[in-house]
């Protein structure tokens, strides 16, 4: 059985992420799984710590701010599946802040794998990313893409595949991008 996770980081659970993750999920599953579980995390519900920049996981590989919240968990979580599926909005190019900081403590895991000044993504699950802006111009989501390509490297997921919806501030206007 495929294990699928969706780190879902949109505070709206019925918003516009919501409902394209919904067209994605029927599509992908589709196409490629008969057999499948969807677990999925609300990224604002965890409690997630921004990284401190404190060096520790250079050292140790291990985070400072481990004990004190939910971040080990969920990377274990992303470590047990088989397909990753990140689902965001953007927010000014980026991320929202709860999963920004989410991505920004992977750095504990490339800090883990880094050899030669290099880390080699495994490619050991795949992963997505499902994404909504609110306006007609497209060009947050190549800033989110190339921030989730570098979180994907860190938790060894190799890019599947991507699916965009722009104008979603538009009532009926949505653009649905696979490309950018
Ligand atoms: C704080 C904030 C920042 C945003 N920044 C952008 C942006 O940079 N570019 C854009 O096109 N839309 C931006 N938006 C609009 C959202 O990306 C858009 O409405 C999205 O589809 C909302 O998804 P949701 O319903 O899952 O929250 C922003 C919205 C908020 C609240």
């Amino acid at each position: 059985m495929k294990k699928i996770l969706v780190l879902f980081g949109s505070p709206h659970t019925q918003g516009k992420t919501a409902a394209l993750l919904k067209i994605y999920l029927k599509q992908y599953v589709k196409n490629f799984h008969k057999d499948f579980k969807i677990n999925k995390l609300f990224i604002y519900n965890q409690n997630i710590l921004p990284c401190t920049g404190c060096g520790c996981c250079i050292k140790s590989g291990i985070c400072s701010q481990n004990k004190k919240d939910d971040v080990e968990k969920i990377f274990d979580f992303i470590l047990n599946s088989n397909h990753i599926v990140v689902a965001s909005p953007v927010y000014f190019s980026g991320f929202p802040s709860p999963l920004k900081a989410m991505v920004d403590r992977s750095q504990q895991l490339y800090n883990k794998k880094i050899k030669n000044g290099k880390i080699k993504n495994l490619r050991q699950r795949t992963g997505a990313l499902v994404a909504t802006c609110g306006s007609e111009n497209k060009k947050g989501f190549a800033a989110l893409e190339s921030c989730c390509k570098q979180f994907f490297d860190c938790v060894d997921a190799a890019f599947s595949e991507r699916l965009f919806a722009s104008n979603t501030d538009s009532i009926n206007n949505w653009k649905i991008y696979t490309k950018i």
